[in-house]
């Protein structure tokens, strides 16, 4: 099922009265609010857990409408934004008036895409305006990529979801941060940091996934309740066969060059080949292993290239400690 037109109109209704709407975006879905709108934005806060201290995204129609939102837009973030956009790109620049401290996290700079689905392009259009929209999900846990994740984990928090169908691209957008004098990637996602150096014509740093650079890259994030554990490839198989003779519940990512091994576990998922199909169903698998009761999920980390970056950085973090903040 897919929205209709009229089902547009309902949400940007919704966003117009202060409402929460979940939308579809190519990456992942978002629960979206009128990014002018302080008490719309403060219930995003409520509904996700998540503490007011951290930055949102704002979503915009076009890269023509980035000046009514963010101020001095130095060069490189129009070359970015003019190649990648719309697409799973998302710009730090430094604020514009437009945008209530209440959505950056009280920051001077802003986070802004203009998101890559029919969907969301048609909402963002038939509401005007600018959509502030974190990952649909409980602060935390793993981001939603079907409607139904949403509504299982949001329920009655969303005033209206639109369903568009499963996020083609899997995990969320990659975000540049381009007020200072080089950019820096401050989180791998949708687009590869190859295709980034190959407009830029300059090497990129790889951000660290242990240090903590700004409020909302904490360690432990994207988490199944399922406690992760990362091994070689190698030992994928013996380390699920001991954890599950211990006594746990083990759900394995099998990696596809072990496809069909038979594995004594509670459940396995085979991981696909390709890349894009991995971050495709990266977020699907680990709540299925959730669905299926399993306590612990043993994975791999795939090899750090393109999309792969994007995947690693979500299962180092699924993988890390635990915190409540
Ligand atoms: O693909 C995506 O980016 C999805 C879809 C819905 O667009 N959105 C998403 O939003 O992943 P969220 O809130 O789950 O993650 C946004 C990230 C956070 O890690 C936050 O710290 C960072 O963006 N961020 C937002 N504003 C920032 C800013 N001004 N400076 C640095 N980081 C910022
Ligand atoms: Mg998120």
């Amino acid at each position: 099922m897919t929205a209709r037109t009229c089902d547009i109109e309902k949400a940007a209704e919704v966003l117009r009265a202060g409402g929460l709407v979940a939308l579809p975006t190519e990456t992942v879905y978002g629960l979206g609010a009128n990014a002018e709108d302080p008490a719309a934005v403060a219930r995003i806060f409520e509904v996700k857990g998540r503490p007011p201290s951290h930055p949102l995204i704002v979503h915009i129609g076009g890269a023509e409408q980035l000046d009514e939102w963010v101020q001095d837009v130095p060069a490189t973030a129009r070359l970015l934004a003019e190649h990648f956009w719309p697409g799973p790109l998302t710009l730090v620049l430094r604020r514009g008036p437009r945008v209530p401290l209440e959505a950056t996290g009280g920051l001077e700079t802003v986070a802004v895409r203009v998101p890559d689905h029919p969907v969301a392009l048609a909402l963002l259009s038939a509401f005007g305006g600018g959509v502030t929209a974190p990952s649909a999900n409980r602060f935390g846990s793993v981001s939603p990529t079907t409607a139904d994740h949403v509504r299982a984990e949001l329920g009655d928090g969303v005033d209206f979801v639109l369903d568009g169908g499963s996020c083609e691209v899997g995990v969320e957008s990659t975000i540049v941060d381009v007020t200072g004098d080089v950019p820096s990637v401050l989180r791998p996602g949708g687009v590869t940091r190859e295709d980034l150096e190959a407009v830029l014509g300059w090497p990129l740093a790889v951000p660290s996934t242990s240090r903590v650079r700004v409020p909302g890259q904490h360690p432990s994030h994207y988490a199944p309740r399922a406690r992760v554990v990362l091994v070689e490839s190698e030992k994928v198989v013996a380390e699920a066969e001991s954890a599950q003779e211990l006594g746990h519940r083990v759900g394995v990512f099998l990696p596809s060059a072990f496809a069909g091994t038979p594995v004594k576990a509670h459940a396995v998922v085979t991981v696909p080949d390709s890349l894009a199909a991995y971050a495709r169903g990266l977020y699907g698998f680990l709540r299925e292993l959730d669905w299926q009761g399993c306590d612990l999920i043993v994975a791999t980390l795939p090899v750090e290239e393109g999309l792969g970056l994007a995947i690693a950085n979500r299962l180092r973090r699924a993988a890390g400690p635990r915190s409540t903040v």
